[in-house]
């Protein structure tokens, strides 16, 4: 019944809510992203116990620092076992690359297998009005540099990328099959846009070449969040 492909977003601040929530989806909902509100608030606690309970677990930190400090960070989270760790495409090519030799070597020398690590291109809550607040020229398109920030990504030894659904397909074709793309911003029909921009259904972004999905108030702020869910994945398996 479960897909791994859906990560619902754990976006609380107390361990309760995370295991309400999580003993509620039981069996439907395999992985989980855990991002800054719950670890800033819970801690490792929050990892160590959805590991404890056999779901995959990506830690959605977007670590934005330099090389150093990013590598060094990156490596005292990997005792926590998390399968999915990232970092921003904006701390640069040599960020990514230090983080991404550092944290395999870590791995190889505590001989537990590597998470994987992707990376942050452009937030999927940026539009095109706020775009051009951050200075970049009328003719420099989100797209271009999400697609950009990708291919650095992958030459730096990346697995993949955090990226909208309207990017995936562009990012698809640069990157190649094996990369992975995780899309946020995913919006079944007819459910709340919230503060995100750039936004598509389910079916729409594993089309456009996604490989997981982040999914977080559509299913946690639903009614009835086991049937959001279950609605997610009947939709991603007819894709
Ligand atoms: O509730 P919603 O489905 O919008 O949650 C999306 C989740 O994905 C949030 O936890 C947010 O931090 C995260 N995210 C995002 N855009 C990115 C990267 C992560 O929305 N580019």
């Amino acid at each position: 019944m479960a897909d791994d492909r859906l990560i619902v977003a754990l976006d609380f601040h107390h361990m309760e809510e995370v295991r309400e929530l999580v003993n509620k989806l039981g069996d439907s909902v395999s992985a989980y992203k855990v991002g800054m509100e719950l670890y800033y608030s819970v801690g490792r606690e929050a990892v160590i116990w959805l590991k404890d309970e056999g779901k995959k677990v990506f830690l959605d930190l977007k670590l934005h620092d330099i090389p150093n400090t990013v590598a060094s960070g990156l490596c005292s989270l990997m005792d926590l076992g998390a399968d999915m760790l990232n970092v921003h495409a904006e701390g640069g090519y040599t960020m990514m690359k230090t983080a991404a030799e550092r944290l395999h070597k870590a791995a190889e020398e505590a001989n537990v297998p590597c998470p994987k690590l992707i990376a942050v291109t452009v937030l999927t809550s940026i539009s095109e009005e706020e775009w051009a607040d951050l200075g970049f020229a009328q003719d420099v398109k989100i797209k271009s540099i999400a697609v950009r920030l990708a291919k650095l990504a992958k030459k730096a030894g990346l697995d993949g990328v955090v990226a909208s659904p309207h990017e995936a397909a562009l990012i698809r074709e640069a990157c190649g099959k094996d990369f992975l793309i995780v899309t946020p911003g995913v919006r079944p029909a007819g459910s709340s846009v919230d503060d995100q921009s750039r936004i598509a259904t389910p079916a729409a972004a594993l089309k456009n070449g996604a490989t997981h999905l982040v999914v977080g108030r559509p299913v946690r702020s639903a009614e009835d969040p086991v049937q959001a869910a279950k609605n997610i994945i009947k939709e991603m398996e007819q894709v």
